[in-house]
């Protein structure tokens, strides 16, 4: 039988299915295809970068099956989850902002753009607006430098954006937010 050294009890193969059935096949075939190697940080990143593909971000639970099945303890895996700013632990919001951080954007001010965000959001990069409407992101040249210091909002270019200009914009979204919930 398939023990776990983490558990001191004989369940061990009941929980092995509870976990495995919280993350799709293919991190499954990616986790057992890598069983005997020695689990690297690298690996763990892999694994981590496959299920946020998955499922859109890494919940509690997600972080804990990929502990368990990788016998990783859960503080590692959460460590490694909070570090890497491309790890988002929530769920996205319904309209992702992606501030554009590139060089031609930041000498335009795109920095005073992306405060002005956070403070109107209550929110910082990597994170998700209360309502669940926004999420802020930041990126590099988005390749419309003529435009700088440029937003993106879902697959929408705005700019040139100054900092007075986002309340207004932010209103635009949160409208069309509110539609696409009357027609639930
Ligand atoms: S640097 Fe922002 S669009 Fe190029």
């Amino acid at each position: 039988m398939t023990t776990c050294p983490h558990c001191p009890t004989d369940n061990w193969p009941e929980l092995e299915r509870g976990y495995r059935a919280m993350l799709p096949e293919d991190v499954l075939a990616f986790i057992d295809g890598n069983r005997d190697r020695e689990h690297s940080e690298s690996l763990l990143i892999a694994t981590l970068h496959m299920v946020q593909d998955h499922f859109g971000h890494l919940g509690p639970g997600h972080l804990e099956a990929v502990a368990q099945l990788m016998q990783i303890p859960l503080a590692k895996v959460t460590g490694v989850a909070t570090f890497y700013h491309y790890f988002r632990l929530q769920p996205r919001g319904r309209f992702l902002i992606n501030v554009c951080l590139g060089t031609a954007c930041y000498v335009k001010g795109a920095e005073k753009v992306a405060q002005k965000l956070m403070d109107e959001l209550g929110i910082h990069f990597g994170e998700t607006s209360k309502d669940g409407v926004f999420s802020l992101e930041s990126t590099r040249c988005v390749g419309t430098c003529g435009l700088a210091p440029v937003v993106m909002i879902g697959e929408e270019v705005h700019g040139p954006l100054a900092p007075g200009q986002v309340p207004a914009l932010l209103e635009t979204y949160l409208a069309r937010a509110a539609e696409e919930m009357a027609k639930v």
